[in-house]
């Protein structure tokens, strides 16, 4: 008789997501007269670029003549756009990456979920308390993570940084064993950045530890400051250490097209044994490639008028961003990141428990975020709020907020 994953059953409740998901519709169902704003969930609304479309029907048109027709893509993906990721993404911020270093995806996501599959079970994760799911979830699907434990939130084999206030959203270095260090700056949830040194530290860390550092770049479009790394590549010694997963779905808007890559440097070798190889094999033997339209598209964000038009969605969301972070500041909110990232994470009022704040917000003003308490134990007390809606919502979502 066949068996099924018993891990799967370890999982705690619904994804974040989906709870929230079903929360909204019981209210919208129960409240049909009133209008939702929803920051929420980390999706885009604006639509692709001009550039974007262009390339996607140019590459719609060559999927119809048997001479330009392709069927299944390279393995790693089609050499152009690698050597755009490579020259635009890396050389241009001298950090040398070779187009054999770069694995095209359907996403970041697929790609943190999976990567798990090269390391051995019996690696001890890190994680960022609070933290983008998928990490946790992912490896607990595979059985690294040990047993749920209910009231602490936690699992028993996973090592948990707490990222608050006090520390900058930037956890200090792991006391106890942590093998595969998941790291995302600018974070999810959040807001916040690394600077150059915090990062180089971690770097050195892991060298040292013989720890390997999955570095989720998702958001870096949407750094402003100096000082700031784009990738993790920018620190010294970070090739020996660290495999980088970078998306197309924040900068470009690609959340419904997919695509996403991950660099993983020859140099990453493990007893022997190069990491870059076995992501290939991998990939490899479950993937079959992003779509050559989709990747034609993706080459389309590297054109100069890709680059602007994409850096013109960026800033109309930092925008908001900027709104609501100082909004909120100014009703006297205790607000935090917004600067390099279009999350902004908000301290809840009166003590109140984020699905608190999540359910008053819901029924007061109609507005949905994200409790913080969502993305792990130490983000209870945080709500987050995205940037990604019209400039018009986030002002009126502002608006009710205040008047409460
Ligand atoms: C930190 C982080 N990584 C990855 C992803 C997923 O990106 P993609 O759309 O490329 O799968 C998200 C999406 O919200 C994210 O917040």
């Amino acid at each position: 008789m066949y068996k099924i994953n018993e891990n799967y059953c370890k999982l705690p409740g619904s994804y974040l997501f989906s709870t929230i998901a079903k929360k909204v519709s019981a209210f919208s169902a129960a409240n049909p007269d009133k209008k939702l704003i929803r920051l929420g969930i980390g999706d885009v609304t604006l639509p692709l670029p001009p550039s974007v479309i262009k390339a996607l029907h140019s590459a719609v048109d060559e999927m119809g003549a048997a001479e330009t027709f392709k069927g299944y893509a390279p393995d790693q993906g089609y050499e152009f756009l690698r050597s755009a990721i490579a020259k635009n993404d890396y050389k241009n911020r001298g950090v040398d990456i070779s187009i054999d270093e770069i694995f095209i995806s359907d996403g970041a996501k697929s790609d943190s979920g999976n990567i798990g599959d090269i390391f051995d079970a019996d690696n001890r994760i890190a994680v960022c308390d609070p933290v983008y799911p998928v990490y946790v979830d992912a490896n607990a699907m595979s059985g690294r993570t040990g047993e749920y434990d209910k009231a602490l939130e936690k699992w028993s084999n996973v090592t948990y940084m707490p990222c608050t206030a006090e520390n900058g959203f930037v956890p200090e270095l792991p006391k106890e064993r942590a093998d595969i260090i998941y790291l995302c700056y600018p974070n999810n949830p959040t807001g916040a950045t690394a600077t150059k040194e915090q990062l180089q530290a971690w770097v050195d860390f892991a060298r040292r530890n013989g720890s390997i550092i999955i570095y989720d770049a998702a958001y870096e479009a949407y750094i402003t400051e100096e000082n700031i790394p784009h990738s993790i590549y920018e620190c010294e010694g970070a090739k020996g250490c660290a495999i980088e997963i970078r998306s197309f779905s924040k900068n470009a808007g690609f959340t419904g097209t997919r695509l996403g890559f991950t660099v993983v440097p020859k140099a990453l070798v493990c007893g022997g044994v190069s990491l870059n190889s076995l992501w290939a094999r991998r990939q490899g033997t479950k993937f079959n490639g992003a779509p050559y339209i989709v990747q034609k598209a993706g080459e389309a964000v590297y054109s100069a008028e890709g680059q602007a038009e994409t850096k013109a969605m960026v800033a109309y969301y930092m925008n908001n961003a900027k709104v609501i972070r100082e909004g909120l500041a100014a009703a006297g909110f205790t607000v935090f990141g917004g600067v390099n990232a279009p999350y902004i994470w908000l301290k809840t009022p009166d003590g109140m428990t984020s699905w608190e704040f999540f359910d008053y917000l819901l029924e007061k003003v109609n507005v949905v975020g994200t409790p913080g308490s969502g993305f792990g134990p130490s983000g209870e007390g945080y709500f987050r709020l995205t940037a990604f809606g019209s400039l018009e919502n986030s002002l009126e979502a502002l608006k009710r907020i205040k008047s409460l």
